[in-house]
């Protein structure tokens, strides 16, 4: 099969609407309480210290949101309906949105949208060889930010969102709200949304799924601050550095931190940075959702929910929405 060789777009950088990532690196440690953007985890030692999380035995996300999939895709596929053009939002590996695509009826195409670029054509061309017949339109873009789709993809198909992984709990719920309304833009009239949110549960499972015994976790954490060291000329002494994630129960998330183990002072890119022992680096909040609440905020974005696929434990849950 000579299927067509995926080409990729990338999203123009110049209407800088928003800040670049350093001026969000500065800006987080200039605040009062000190941030840390939670997508910088991701480099390449972080993205594989993730996939060693995802086979941990208290890390119930990844392997539950698969499990629906495996045994949903087919009424998820058809509740899409045919010719979907499928968007997708931190593209990865593409693990999940395999089960969609062999499920889907004559799909538009297929744009995975993921900031990493390498990773993402290498992803792309496999998945044109596996399935010749969707052309795939890889889009190396922040899909915080503004972006375009393609502009092959522009005219093709019924638009529907696919965002798995929990990864809109990562955002504050008032940034959720308007990733959504974005989302709904996007898609456009009766265009769809088929979302991944992790569900509230027992604070007991959410510590121990966010501070694991072989503390892989922890590694985690703190490799953000070795990613900073290297991408924007940092200081960072990694192992002075302690790992924290509390559940916070009146905002039904997880906050994860890292803790200075002593007074130091670290310098980010010239700039100079003073922390006191025990004061922390807020890193990451994974928030968790009951099926209403979230349909509360989708709604407001003017997004009905459609259907909801959970697990027997209802752990996950993946919820399908069409713009009203
Ligand atoms: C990227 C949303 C899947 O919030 O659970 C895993 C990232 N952080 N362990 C999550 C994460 C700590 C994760 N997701």
């Amino acid at each position: 099969m000579n299927s067509p060789q995926p080409t990729m777009a990338f999203a123009p950088q110049g209407q800088q609407a928003t800040r670049g990532p350093l001026e969000e690196v500065l800006d987080g440690l200039r605040s009062p309480q000190k941030t840390l953007p939670c997508k910088l985890f991701y480099d390449e030692r972080g993205s594989q210290l993730f996939d060693e999380i995802c086979e941990l035995d208290e890390y119930y996300v990844t392997r539950t949101e698969l499990s629906i999939m495996e045994k949903h895709s087919n009424e998820m596929a058809a509740a899409l309906g045919p010719e979907t053009l499928l968007v997708e939002y931190g593209s990865g590996a593409s693990t999940k949105t395999r089960l969609l695509l062999e499920q889907l009826e004559n799909p538009a195409g297929y744009v995975p949208i993921d900031i990493s670029g390498d990773y993402l054509l290498e992803t792309s061309e496999q998945l044109s060889r596996d399935y010749p017949a969707v052309p795939v339109y890889p889009l190396a873009a922040d899909f915080t930010a503004q972006f375009d789709l393609p502009v092959a993809a522009q005219r093709r198909g019924n638009r529907a969102v696919y965002f798995p992984g929990s990864t809109i709990g990562n955002f504050e719920v008032s940034e959720a709200a308007q990733l959504l309304k974005n989302v709904a833009k996007l898609v456009g009239s009766s265009g769809k949304l088929l979302i991944g949110v992790d569900l509230e549960k027992k604070p007991e499972i959410l510590r121990n799924a966010y501070s694991d015994s072989k503390g892989i976790t922890a590694e985690f954490n703190r490799n953000i601050l070795s990613h900073i060291n290297v991408a924007y000329r940092g200081t960072f002494d990694v192992n002075s550095f302690d790992h924290q994630a509390v559940y916070n129960a009146d905002k039904a998330r997880i906050e994860m931190r890292l803790l200075s183990s002593r007074d130091q002072t670290v310098r980010v890119c010239e700039e100079i940075f003073t922390f006191a022992a025990g004061e922390s680096i807020l890193t990451e909040y994974s928030h968790k959702y009951t099926v209403e609440r979230f349909g509360a905020i989708a709604r407001d974005a003017g997004l009905s929910l459609r259907e909801v696929w959970t697990d027997p434990e209802n752990l996950f849950s993946v919820q399908l929405y069409e713009v009203a």
